[in-house]
């Protein structure tokens, strides 16, 4: 007794002073002295759904999981996963990760962090699991909306933030899901099959930069295989790379069933394992998380003296170190849910975020509406509900059309459905509280919408994907790049109208626009979250000026990019097994670095995204490695430029892009307010990984640096030389 109070009291002293404490690692050695060999295990594996045991004779709390990444996920059952029905955790919802990272700017990623690392301590959460940062590889890919785009530049520098904003209010971020989960369809059977230099250079920097800058005290494993390896127990990837070059010192948690090998799961880094199949405590064997692999299986492996203590003690030592920085920490509050702040970051977020495609002859901002004629399913539909662990119980959602009514009192607004994706989708027993029963054949949808027109002055729609299945889903990719239920049919009829026609694109994901020449304004708008309407209608408006800029390649045509073969995706499944090879053949060459490698011209490019001012850029002047450039807003309302600092080398000995973002700055410039944006060009803007050496390497000789508006639109480049 007396040696468990002197235990607790050392805990306390400990946690007092997280998470620097320097002592935390004595701590940590005290309480492994303490516990059985039984408790160890059992602090490795899930007791239920999103929860594993602490122990309670010793003062150490359970943890518990939630998703994440755009909102706290509502309760569920102990072992099930349906909705818990608790009437207290409707969350916030945030806008999709795509819509963050297409802000470009990095404080707002520190602003989510914050709120949603909030949301999450005031449930008592120890585990935020989110963010993800697998590269956008292919339009089709099911979970791109949870990602941060095609850049591995952009999304190391997004990331960080996040990570660190939702780790200063105690709660661990789980950076998922690492690594090379870059499509949905076979996602448990996908063996990626990647070149070194693609792996360093485009799949891991964003998990690197979470990991070492960000301080990630937790990473999530990933479905598929690496070198026929699960990503949840693979030795190359957790144990070569992550904990050895990288040095994690927090703790590797499976993804949800994503365990198949205990041998591999005790060995290859895994240290928490979650998930693994059970069917409910009723029906199954008396406990059913007893038989995960780092359970019963991995207690006998010890006993019987196939394994010793030091992987465990290693795995315990991690969650107990990840405990001390969060529910054993103290000093961080209880966190806020749902309130006016997260309500405003998450409105300003969502604003920042939406891009303005295209706006010929200025068709926005609105103005001088009498009529506005609203079309689309998704001016109503709930989005936040559907597309598999990030669906959330959303405190409250505005609809567009109820965002686009309170901000133009004064106009008729009109709504006709225009298409219709069939039944509402629910999830987790919530509903996406859209039920217009449908009667009217897809024809006759357009043409009301047609006739509704009339005597509209402008016809905005909204359409897109949604989070129905083969939609922006987890767990399988779209079907088709074109739009779905008809959408090209009515956008067409309704721009023969000739009216000022606005399409809105609602996705996390690249979609064909085969109407685009005919259709004046086309703005990006993403799954924004509770603020969905409101965000909206700022940018529709002009209350916000749009700054958002593509976080990935809209390509024309699917077969434009650089994932064309069968082999490449969905992949070859190989004789006699269950595995589907997939090869990434194409290399180093993923979204833009093809297209502009290619010379291919895509129909909105990585970066690209409009305002309604225009911004001059000086010429770059380069000193030493320093660049800089003047931009002027030189139009006549406020607004923020996204300055993109691309890097060419010409002559190098591998096959290098013709150009890689390696810089951004995004600048807020009053009318005819100019400012000068200066970048360092570190040898890590200039450098390759070259695989034989496993270094990353700068060849002397010529590169370019450019700075321009999007990576199809460069302002002004500078040659240097290197010696
Ligand atoms: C998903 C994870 C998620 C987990 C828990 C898995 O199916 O891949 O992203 O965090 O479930 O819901």
């Amino acid at each position: 007794m007396k040696r468990q109070y002197i235990l607790l009291a050392l805990m306390w002293l400990s946690a007092a002073c997280a998470p620097k404490a320097p002592d935390t690692e004595k701590q940590i050695d005290a309480i492994l002295s303490q516990l059985t060999l039984e408790e160890k295990i059992a602090m490795t594996h899930a007791q239920s759904k999103f929860s594993s045991p602490g122990v309670p004779r010793l003062g150490i709390p359970d943890i518990w999981c939630t998703d994440g990444p755009h909102g706290i996920r509502a309760e569920v059952l102990w072992d099930k996963w349906s909705q818990a029905r608790w009437t207290n955790d409707s969350c916030t919802a945030y806008p999709a990760l795509t819509c963050l990272s297409a802000t470009w700017n990095p404080e707002l990623s520190r602003l989510y962090g914050e709120s949603i690392g909030e949301e999450a301590r005031y449930r008592k959460k120890t585990v935020l699991l989110g963010p993800g940062v697998n590269i956008y590889r292919h339009p089709l890919g099911g979970r791109n909306f949870e990602y941060m785009g095609e850049d591995p530049y952009l999304s190391g520098i997004m990331v960080v933030p996040y990570v660190q904003g939702v780790q200063s209010k105690g709660v661990a971020a789980c950076v998922k899901h690492f690594a090379l989960n870059n499509d949905e369809v076979n996602r448990h059977t996908v063996n990626v099959n990647v070149d070194d230099r693609a792996l360093y250079e485009i799949y891991l920097p964003a998990f690197k930069a979470a990991v070492t800058e960000g301080g990630a005290w937790s990473i999530m494993g990933a479905y598929n295989l690496y070198k026929d390896q699960h990503l949840c127990h693979n030795k190359t990837i957790l144990m070569d790379i992550l904990k050895g070059e990288w040095g994690f010192d927090g703790v590797v948690i499976s993804d949800w069933g994503g365990a198949h090998d205990t041998d591999q799961a005790i060995a290859n880094g895994l240290d928490l394992e979650y998930g693994t199949w059970t069917d409910g405590l009723t029906t199954g064997p008396s406990n059913v998380y007893n038989r995960y692999h780092l359970a019963e299986p991995y207690l006998e492996r010890i006993k019987s003296g196939k394994f010793g203590m030091e992987e465990l003690d290693d795995k315990v030592r991690r969650i107990l170190r990840l405990q001390f920085r969060t529910n054993l920490a103290e000093g961080y509050g209880h966190g806020r849910f749902v309130c006016p702040d997260h309500s405003a970051a998450a409105r300003k977020i969502a604003g920042e975020g939406i891009v303005l495609l295209k706006n010929d002859g200025g068709v926005l901002p609105v103005r001088d509406a009498r009529k506005i004629l609203v079309v689309g399913e998704n001016a109503v539909k709930m989005l936040t509900v559907g597309g598999g662990s990030s669906s959330l119980k959303a405190k409250y959602e505005v609809s567009p059309l109820d965002a686009l009514k309170a901000r133009f009192p004064d106009a008729e607004i009109v709504f006709e459905r225009g298409y219709s994706s069939g039944a509402a989708r629910a999830q987790d027993g919530i509903s996406a509280k859209f039920d217009l029963a449908e009667t009217r054949s897809a024809e006759q949808m357009v043409a009301d919408a047609v006739a509704a027109a009339v005597d509209a002055d402008y016809i905005i729609v909204f359409g897109g994907l949604n989070k129905n299945e083969h939609q922006d889903c987890e767990g399988v990719d779209r079907l088709e790049y074109g739009l779905p239920y008809g959408q090209d049919a009515l956008v067409d009829a309704l721009a023969a109208t000739g009216k000022k026609l606005v399409f809105v694109n609602i996705s996390g994901n690249a979609v064909a626009m085969p109407w685009v020449g005919k259709v004046p304004a086309i703005v990006q708008g993403w799954y924004l979250g509770s603020e969905a309407g409101p965000a909206l209608a700022d940018v529709l408006s002009g209350d916000v000026n749009p700054s958002g800029k593509l976080p990935f390649t809209f390509p024309v045509e699917l077969s434009d990019g650089p994932v064309f073969m069968e082999e490449q995706y969905p992949g070859i499944r190989r004789e006699g097994e269950d595995i589907i090879d997939e090869y990434y053949s194409e290399g180093v060459l993923v979204g833009y670095r093809w297209y502009d490698t290619k010379g291919v011209k895509p129909l909105f490019a990585f970066g690209h995204g409009l305002s309604y001012t225009t911004f001059e850029y000086g010429e770059a002047k380069l000193k030493g490695r320093k660049l800089s450039v003047s931009i002027k807003n030189n139009g006549s309302v406020p607004g923020a430029e996204v300055a993109q600092l691309y890097i060419s080398d010409p002559e190098a000995s591998v096959e290098r892009p013709a150009k890689e973002l390696k810089g951004f700055k995004k600048v807020f410039l009053q009318p005819g307010e100019s400012v000068t944006v200066t970048f360092d060009i570190p040898d890590s803007a200039l450098s390759f990984f070259d695989a034989d050496a496993h270094k990353w390497t700068v060849e002397p000789g010529e590169f370019i640096a450019h700075v321009g508006s999007a990576s199809d639109d460069i302002r002004t480049s500078v040659r240097f030389n290197l010696h």
